[in-house]
């Protein structure tokens, strides 16, 4: 088969060997009778050269990128054999960990790195060292997150920190998310000279990140995407400014749901001491409109300092980041509006209502120590029932938001007529006819006293409250009038 000089087998184990040997081997036996003994001579030596070539290990200076040698000289340590330490951080708390490296970085060293679309590919080491790409220091990649709803902070989204923790010398590399790359999360990945420097780098990173959070005292609402909760973006909303004279609701209502969420909290010391537990769960429930999310706005008007988290329909799958937040940045409310819609989603693909396990499990979740208040809101509380009687302790407060009686019919009219030229008897008049109508409604009748006579271009009267009366509450048993619960949000 071979032609001339012995037959080399492949060495132990180099791939490349073999293929080199494979191939030469390929051309002996297709064209074996051609080859006189001078190829055959030279194409052995060009078999031992490439032989020898490919042994020959490249010198590590030449896989060092420029990126790599920059760091290499911070670290004063052989970059190429030191460990990658990895932590992801949960998308929406980029901006915490930069305010924190930020911190702890005495001159501001953020590099960029060069490369396109390859450097989103490559690990920190790839950068580090690599044999094919010259990774080298660039400009930094930026992104502009929220830090309230009217602020904002430029956060490194590609870029490198070289920083001095505790006397250790360590670099950081620091990534946002990339959902397109598979990576729903922002990550850091460390380099130290010594394995305690990643260590006092992450106790640090942790407790400055906790301190100084953006989101601590906010009130936030997560927004999904389809890449699923890692990728979950915080929106900050204004704190609503809601007095207790503009809700109108039974006698005693209110304060009772005031004392439960917020009276804890101010008196969290006494109960602590007192070994009572802080964490609490207040189901408010009633038909639509009548003033269970003015509560919940209510709540948070009155909590200024606490961190709030509110989910509304299909944000109540980020439950458990909410409950984990809530529990970091204490003390914190966790307001889960309409989780009716929740306990009835039966979503086949996903098993029967994993939502609400997932709900009942972040109520579970937390420790009684948690300084944590869930309030829940529904238009519908038996289909909760028995999910939250199967477990008690989740939910210690459970309070029926009622339609308004006439005394409160009254009160509601004459809240919502502030400020129009309307007579009190007409007022009154208007509240004794609308039985059985939400406070959602006495507000639409209102803005639609004002719309007949601004069609008309003259001021309200007293016939103009009439008549949106008389139509509305003709549309008792329609659409309008049952949709009207929710009006005005
Ligand atoms: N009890 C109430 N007191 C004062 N206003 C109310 C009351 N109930 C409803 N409203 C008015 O109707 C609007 C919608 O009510 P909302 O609290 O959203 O109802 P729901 O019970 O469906 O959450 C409120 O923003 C408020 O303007
Ligand atoms: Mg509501």
């Amino acid at each position: 088969m071979h032609v001339g000089g012995p037959v080399r087998a492949p060495p132990r184990s180099s791939p490349h060997r073999s293929l080199a040997f494979a191939s030469l081997s390929t051309i002996d036996d297709a064209g074996a009778e051609h080859v006189d003994d001078q190829q055959t001579a030279f194409l052995e030596t060009v078999r031992r050269f490439m032989d020898e070539l490919i042994l020959i290990p490249r010198p590590q200076a030449e896989t060092l990128t420029p990126l790599g040698e920059l760091v290499q000289d911070f670290l004063q340590a052989d970059v190429t054999a030191l460990p990658l330490v990895t932590e992801d951080i949960p998308s929406h708390r980029l901006v915490d960990a930069d305010l924190a490296l930020a911190e702890l970085d005495a001159e501001p060293t953020a590099v960029g790195v060069t490369g396109g679309q390859q450097r989103d590919h490559s690990s920190f080491p790839e950068l580090l060292s690599n044999a094919f790409a010259r990774f080298a220091p660039g400009p930094v990649d930026y992104i502009s997150v929220a830090t309230s709803p009217t602020t904002e902070r430029r956060v490194v989204a590609v870029g490198v920190r070289l920083l001095t923790v505790d006397g250790h010398r360590v670099a950081v590399l620091q990534r946002n998310a990339h959902p397109e790359f598979g990576r729903n999360s922002a990550r850091l990945e460390i380099v130290a000279a010594e394995d305690a420097g990643a260590v006092a780098l992450l106790s640090a990173l942790r407790r400055l990140m906790l301190e100084r959070s953006v989101l601590r005292g906010q009130v936030i609402s997560f927004s999904g995407n389809d890449y699923g909760p890692g990728a979950a973006g915080v929106d900050f909303l204004p704190r609503p400014q809601v007095s207790a004279a503009d809700v109108v609701l039974p006698d005693g209502v209110l304060s009772d749901i005031v004392r439960h969420v917020v009276g804890i909290g101010l008196h969290r010391d006494a109960l602590r001491a007192a070994g009572r537990h802080l964490k609490r769960g207040v189901l408010l429930y009633g038909p639509p409109g009548s003033g269970k999310t003015l509560t919940v706005r209510h709540l948070l008007s009155s909590t200024p300092d606490t961190t709030a988290v509110v989910l509304a329909g299909n944000s109540i799958r980020f439950v458990t980041e909410a409950a984990e937040l809530a529990r970091a940045m204490q003390p914190a409310i966790v307001v889960l509006e309409d989780v009716d819609l929740i306990a009835e989603d039966r979503n086949l693909s996903h098993g029967p209502q994993p939502l609400l396990f997932a709900m009942l499990d972040a109520l579970d979740g937390l420790d009684g120590d948690a300084d944590v208040a869930f309030v829940l809101t529904t238009n519908r509380v038996e289909v909760l029932e028995h999910a939250l009687a199967d477990r008690p302790g989740r939910i210690d407060l459970a309070v029926e938001i009622p339609l308004p009686d006439l005394t409160a019919r009254h009160h509601l009219f004459e809240l919502y007529a502030r400020g129009l030229p309307l007579s009190a008897g007409a007022v009154a008049e208007a509240a004794d006819a609308a039985d059985g109508v939400s406070g959602a409604f006495a507000k639409e009748l209102m803005r639609r006293t004002v719309l007949l006579a601004a069609e008309q271009a003259r001021p309200v009267t007293d016939d103009d409250l009439r008549a949106a009366v008389a139509a509305l509450l003709d549309s008792r048993n329609t659409l309008t009038h049952q949709l009207l619960g929710d009006a005005g949000q």
